[in-house]
């Protein structure tokens, strides 16, 4: 199966989760201007992911909703029917209700209005003293 992970990371942390994995190919999501407040940014690397039957999608939680910069590239999307589709958050606030879980939600939905179907979903707080465990399990499950 060819798998693939899309992601965005503005200060590393998304990344270095991202790096854990292997098999698979790597997309950065990248913008003209990395402004977190940008509404509408301009993107300067848009992959197509169009012949993979495996995507995993991942990024840092901004205000209590997706970073901007995936949610353009997210929302550009055309088909996304028959794959198998993972996500995962990273963020910073103790509880996955400030913020986690209305982003996976976000994307979800997203993900749904084109046609596709979410496998797995995790919001990972990376202030955690469970985060590295989280991480590891995570990357086992969706490595499958
Ligand atoms: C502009 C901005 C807004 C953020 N808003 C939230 C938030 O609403 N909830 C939260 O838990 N963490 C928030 N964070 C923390 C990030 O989600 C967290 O540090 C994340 O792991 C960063 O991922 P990255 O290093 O891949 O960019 C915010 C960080 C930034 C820079």
């Amino acid at each position: 199966m060819k798998k693939c992970i899309v992601y965005y990371s503005k200060t590393g942390h998304t990344k270095q989760l991202v790096d854990r994995f292997d098999g698979f190919d790597v997309f950065v999501i990248k913008a003209e201007s990395d402004d977190p407040n940008n509404d509408h940014p301009v993107l300067t690397s848009i992959p197509d992911i169009n012949t993979y039957e495996h995507v995993i999608f991942g990024c840092p939680v901004h205000g209590f909703q997706m970073a901007k910069i995936m949610r353009t590239y997210m929302i550009g999307l055309k088909d996304l029917n028959h794959k198998v589709i993972d996500i995962f958050v990273t963020h910073y606030f103790r509880f996955a209700t400030l913020g986690g879980n209305q982003t996976l939600k976000q994307m979800k939905r997203i993900i749904k209005a084109r046609g596709g179907h979410v496998r797995y979903q995790t919001s990972i707080n990376r202030k955690s003293k469970k985060s590295n465990g989280a991480m590891i399990e995570l990357v086992r499950k969706y490595s499958k």
